[in-house]
């Protein structure tokens, strides 16, 4: 089957692609579609609901969309689904190092470090057939980022269970435990079981 994937993305595209083998990812980029709508939900299922639609609307075709962020408890769950922008003043984008500096900063001295990564994931059949799945990598904050490896929020989420940062695990590693991971491959499960008209 062929799916529509709502990213931008390319690195994102592979991933899935990787996950969901024996099907064909395509994203908006590849057929010259502008793709952006304003992510403004509350949660990260309101935002892959508005991502998987506008993109519905303009394919009418099996859609896959993606949220996702790092939630801190002692934080009230921030800076959840404003992950991306966190830190970023008049439009200015923080670099991922600055980011992750300013929110050990914000943490400071707590003890209290429970955090995790979440990925929201949908599949959208039509306007009113769909599936959802959320997931996450459990994990606590680390008191210093840590590690070469993987991207964003990675070098200061530690893992208990491996006794190191997301961003010292490898790539094929970071998939097997990852949010992203699981919620692909709980979306590929769901693929695999429909029988599409
Ligand atoms: P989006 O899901 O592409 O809208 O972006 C979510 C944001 O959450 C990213 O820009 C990262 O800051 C953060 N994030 C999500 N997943 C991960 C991950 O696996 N590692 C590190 N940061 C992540």
């Amino acid at each position: 089957m062929t799916v529509w994937f709502a990213t931008g993305n390319p690195h994102k595209q592979q991933e899935l692609a990787a996950i969901l083998h024996g099907h064909s990812v395509i994203i908006p980029s590849e057929a010259g579609i502008i793709f952006a709508p304003e992510e403004n939900g509350a949660s990260f299922i309101d935002n892959v609901l508005i991502k998987a639609k506008a993109l519905y609307r303009f394919v009418h075709a099996p859609v896959i969309a993606d949220d996702s962020g790092l939630c801190v408890d002692a934080l009230n769950g921030r800076p959840g689904v404003h992950s991306a922008r966190y830190g970023s003043e008049n439009g200015v984008n923080l670099s991922s190092e600055e980011r992750n500096a300013l929110l050990l900063k914000e943490l400071g001295e707590n003890p209290w470090r429970a955090a995790r990564f979440v990925c929201a994931m949908a599949l959208m059949l039509s306007e009113d057939r769909f599936f959802i799945v959320q997931e996450t990598l459990e994990g606590e904050l680390s008191w210093t980022a840590s590690g070469a490896g993987g991207f964003g929020y990675d070098p200061i989420l530690y893992l208990p269970s491996m006794s190191c940062t997301v961003a010292e695990v490898s790539d094929v590693e970071k998939n097997r435990i990852s949010h992203r991971g699981k919620a692909g491959r709980a979306i590929g499960r769901i693929l695999e079981t429909l029988a599409l008209p």
